[in-house]
C-alpha cells in the first residue's frame, strides 16, 4: 500500500480531538502532555551555541556524526552492558524517524508487526507506512501491563516478522523487569523475529532496573533499539534520537535517511556528543527524575482517595493509566466530561489501542500546584456524578 493510500486509512489521533475542543475553554488544567515541563538544562544549551559559532553547520554523514555515535556506542557499553560498535548506530530525527526508519529496512508488504496495546500511538501507523499490517497485543492490568507470552504466540503467525517493545511504557508506567525479557528473547529466537525496542524512557525510573533486551545473550541479530535525547533531557524540540540494529539494517535505513532529510541537523548532534557521558549531564537528569519521582507520589496518592479509579504505582516514565470501569463511562466519553463539566484533560486510553479502553492516560510532567488542582477538580466531579 502507498504512504498516500495508509494516510487516507489512518484516522487523525483521538487526542488531537479532545486537545481541540480543551483550547476553546478557558482555565484548563492539563494531564495531556506528553513531554518534559522542565526547559533544556543551560550547559546543553550552550554546547548548541558553541556549536553554531564553530561552524558545525553544514550536512553529517547520512548516518549521523562520528563523535555522536562514539558517545553513544560508550554509554551503550557503561548504562545498558551492551557491546556495539559505530557502524551499528545511526542517529535518527528523534525516535519518532528512528521507528519508520527501522521498519522500512526490513518490512515487505503483507508482513506482520505486532505492536503493544495500550501503546505509544505512532507504532501502528508507521508500521502502516512502511507496507506491513499492525496487530495489537495485549498489556493487561493484571498482568501490570507486561507482555505474556501466550498472547504474544497466540498471535504469532507465518507472516509476523517483528515486535515493538516499550520499557518503560507510554502510557502505562511500567517496566518489563529482566526475567520477562529472557523469555521473550527465546521467543524471539525460537520465531525468528525481530524485536524494535523503544527505550526513550529508560533513564525516568524510579523502582526497578530498565534492562536493555539488546543486552542479554543471543540478541545482537534480534533487536533494534530505538531512543532519543527528548525525555532524558527534556529535548523535545531538538529532535534528535538514534537507532541501534544490526549492519545489514543500517544500510537501508542509511539509504532512506540519504533520500529524505539526509541528517538530523550538525550543530544539536554535536551537542549532544560533547554533554553525553558526563558528570553534568547525570546530574541534570537525576535532578529532573527525582521531580517526577514526587510528582509521581503525589498523583498517586490523590488518584488513591478517588474510589472510581483504580491505580497500582507506575514504575517509570512521568504517565499513570488508571482504571476507570467503575464510572460506568469508557474512556472517550470520561474524556471528554471531564474537560466539559471539570475543565481538566486526561487521554482517553483507548487513544493507545483496543486494549487501552476503561483508562484515563494523566502525565505528571507538570508542576505540583497543577497536579493539586487538576486532582481538586477530579474529585469534586466524582462526587457529583
Ligand atoms: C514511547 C515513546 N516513544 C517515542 C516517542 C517520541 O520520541 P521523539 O521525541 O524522540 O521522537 C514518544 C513521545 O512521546 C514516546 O512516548
Amino acid at each position: 500500500m502507498s504512504i498516500h493510500d495508509s494516510l487516507c486509512e489512518i484516522s487523525s489521533s483521538g487526542i488531537r480531538e479532545l486537545f481541540d475542543l480543551a483550547q476553546d475553554i478557558e482555565d484548563v488544567v492539563s494531564f495531556g502532555i506528553g513531554e518534559p515541563d522542565f526547559d533544556t538544562p543551560e550547559f546543553i544549551k550552550k554546547a548548541a551555541k558553541r556549536a553554531l559559532d564553530e561552524g558545525h553547520t553544514h550536512y553529517t554523514p547520512n548516518i549521523g556524526r562520528d563523535d555522536l555515535r562514539e558517545e553513544i556506542v560508550k554509554k551503550l557499553k557503561q548504562e545498558n552492558n551492551v557491546e556495539t560498535d559505530k557502524e551499528n548506530v545511526m542517529i535518527t530525527i528523534g525516535a519518532n524517524q528512528a521507528f519508520i526508519l527501522s521498519l522500512s529496512s526490513f518490512v515487505k508488504d503483507g508482513d506482520e508487526v505486532l505492536i503493544p496495546s495500550p501503546g505509544f500511538v505512532s507504532y501502528g501507523p508507521c508500521v502502516k507506512f512502511s507496507g506491513g499490517t499492525p496487530v495489537e497485543y495485549p498489556l493487561k492490568g493484571e498482568n501490570n501491563f507486561r507482555p505474556k507470552i501466550e498472547d504474544l504466540e497466540e498471535l504469532t503467525t507465518e507472516d509476523t516478522r517483528a515486535i515493538f517493545l516499550n520499557t518503560p511504557s507510554n502510557p502505562t508506567g511500567y517496566i518489563i523487569r529482566r526475567k520477562e525479557l529472557e523469555k521473550i528473547a527465546d521467543y524471539l529466537i525460537e520465531n525468528d523475529l525481530i524485536a524494535l525496542v523503544d527505550e526513550v524512557y529508560e533513564n525516568i525510573v524510579y523502582e526497578n532496573r530498565h534492562t536493555s533486551l539488546a543486552s542479554l545473550n543471543g540478541m545482537s541479530n534480534h533487536v533494534i533499539t530505538i531512543n532519543s535525547f527528548s525525555k532524558t533531557y527534556a529535548m523535545t524540540g531538538w529532535r534528535l534520537g538514534y537507532v541501534v540494529a544490526p549492519e545489514d539494517k543500517i544500510d537501508p535505513m542509511v539509504k532512506l535517511q540519504m533520500f529524505t532529510c539526509a541528517c538530523p541537523p550538525n550543530f544539536t548532534q554535536k551537542a549532544a556528543a560533547d554533554i553525553m557521558n558526563t558528570e553534568k549531564a547525570e546530574k541534570a537528569v537525576e535532578k529532573m527524575v527525582e521531580a517526577y519521582r514526587k510528582r509521581r507520589d503525589l498523583l498517586c496518592d490523590r488518584i488513591k482517595e478517588i474510589p472510581e479509579m483504580r491505580l497500582k504505582k507506575p514504575e517509570g516514565a512521568f504517565y499513570a493509566f488508571p482504571n476507570i470501569e467503575k464510572t460506568g463511562m469508557n474512556s472517550k466519553e470520561l474524556s471528554r466530561r471531564l474537560i466539559e463539566d471539570a475543565k481538566v484533560v486526561c487521554v482517553p486510553g483507548e487513544s493507545f489501542g483496543k486494549y487501552g479502553e476503561n483508562h484515563l492516560r494523566l502525565s505528571y510532567a507538570t508542576g505540583r500546584e497543577t497536579i493539586n488542582e487538576g486532582m481538586n477538580r477530579l474529585e469534586n466531579f466524582f462526587k457529583k456524578v
